[in-house]
C-alpha cells in the first residue's frame, strides 16, 4: 500500500486500463439479424441512454424479484461471502451495479484493490471514482474491455502474481445459451474463483410478470430496441403495430422475450426492405432458469468446482461461488 498524506484533499485519480473492445457495427449487426429466418437482435444493443434508464426501472418493479432478492442474499450472507473473498482482488465483470459491489466492500475491509470491467469506459471511471471516495484504503481500477473475450488481466501490473476472485452477479450469465455458458465460464477462469448469480427455476405464475410487468416497463425497454434503430439507422417502425410479448418456455428452461408483428407489413432500414407477417416475432431475449444442480453441473463442465451456494429462503435466486479444479 502507498501511504497517502492525511492533508490530501484531492481524490486519487482511478487508474484506467482501456484494451479499446472493438464497437460491434450496429447497421450490421441489426441487418444481420433481420435478415435470419427467426428474426433476432442481440440483447446488448437493448442499453443505449433510454434502454439503460428502462433496465433500471425493471429492476425496481414489483415484479421483478431478481435484483432486490440477489441483493437480500448478499446482506444475509455478506460475512461468510467476505470470507470467501479472503484478501483477493475483487474483479467485476460488468460494473454496472455498484449497490451489489458496495455490500461486499462493506462486509469485507480487508479487500484492498476492485477492478472494474467495462465495455463502458465514462461510466466505469465514475463509478470506480466514487467507490475510492468511500471505501478509504480501496485501489478501484478500472478495466475497458469486453468481458466476453478473453481478459488480458495479465497484463495489468496490479493484478500480477495476485490471487482473484471474479464477481457476476445479475444473472446476467441467463442472457447466454448454455453452450455459451460454458465458453464464457472457460474465458473467466483466469480469475481463479467466482461468485455468480443464476436466477432460479419456478412457475411461470412468477416468472412471466416478472418479464411482462403490469406497467408495461418491461414492453418500453424492449420496444425501445426500435425507437434506437429508427433514430440510428433511418428505419420506419411503427411501433403501434409492434407489440411485446414474453413466455416462459418450461421445457427448455428460459424466457423468451420477443416483439411479434401485428400485421403483414414492410419496414425501410435505409436501403434495406424488412418484411414482418402478421404475428411474426423479432426475438430480443433468452433468460435462461437453472437449479442449483443444473447451474453446477454446467459449471463442471467448465472446469469450476462448486463451493458453496446461497439462496433466499423462497429459492427464487442463487449465489454460486465456484473455484479452479
Ligand atoms: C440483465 C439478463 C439479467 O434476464 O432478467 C429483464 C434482462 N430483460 N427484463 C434478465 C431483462 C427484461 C435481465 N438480465
Amino acid at each position: 500500500m502507498t501511504a497517502s498524506p492525511r492533508f490530501q484533499t484531492q481524490q486519487p485519480a482511478v487508474k484506467l486500463y482501456d484494451f479499446h473492445p472493438p464497437v460491434e457495427d450496429f447497421r450490421s449487426a441489426v441487418l444481420r439479424g433481420l435478415s435470419q429466418s427467426q428474426k433476432t437482435i442481440s440483447p446488448k444493443f437493448l442499453y443505449d441512454k433510454r434502454g439503460s434508464e428502462l433496465f433500471d426501472a425493471i429492476c425496481e418493479l414489483p415484479e421483478y424479484y431478481l435484483t432486490r432478492t440477489e441483493m437480500a442474499i448478499l446482506h444475509a450472507h455478506a460475512k461468510e461471502i467476505a470470507v470467501a473473498l479472503d484478501r483477493r482482488a475483487l474483479v467485476e465483470l460488468g460494473s454496472g451495479s455498484s449497490q451489489k459491489i458496495r455490500i461486499l466492500l462493506h462486509a469485507a475491509p480487508q479487500v484492498q484493490t476492485y477492478v472494474g470491467v467495462d465495455i463502458s469506459r465514462q461510466h466505469l471511471q465514475e463509478a470506480c471514482a466514487a467507490l475510492m471516495a468511500d471505501f478509504e484504503g480501496l485501489d478501484a481500477i478500472a478495466v475497458c474491455a469486453d468481458y466476453t473475450q478473453p481478459l488480458p488481466l495479465a497484463t495489468i501490473p496490479e493484478l500480477r502474481d495476485r490471487p482473484t476472485i471474479g464477481f457476476f452477479p445479475g444473472s446476467s450469465i441467463g442472457n447466454l445459451e448454455p453452450a455459451e455458458v460454458i465458453a464464457f465460464l472457460k474465458t473467466v477462469a483466469v480469475l481463479g474463483d467466482l461468485i455468480v448469480g443464476v436466477d432460479l427455476k419456478k412457475s411461470a405464475a412468477i416468472l412471466e410478470p416478472a418479464y411482462d410487468d403490469a406497467q408495461g416497463v418491461s414492453a418500453a425497454f424492449a420496444l425501445n430496441v426500435l425507437t434506437r434503430i429508427n433514430r440510428e439507422l433511418g428505419a420506419n417502425f411503427d411501433l403501434t403495430q409492434f407489440e411485446y410479448r414474453a413466455h416462459y418456455n418450461e421445457k427448455a428452461g428460459r424466457i423468451e422475450m420477443a416483439i411479434a408483428s401485428l400485421c403483414d407489413q414492410t419496414v425501410r432500414l435505409g436501403d434495406a426492405e424488412i418484411s414482418f407477417k402478421a404475428g411474426e416475432t423479432l426475438r430480443t431475449e433468452h433468460s435462461y432458469k437453472y437449479t442449483v444442480n443444473e447451474f453446477q453441473l454446467l459449471a463442471m463442465e467448465a472446469g469450476f468446482q462448486p463451493v458453496q451456494v446461497w439462496t433466499d429462503k423462497h429459492q427464487l435466486f442463487s449465489l454460486h461461488h465456484l473455484k479452479q479444479m
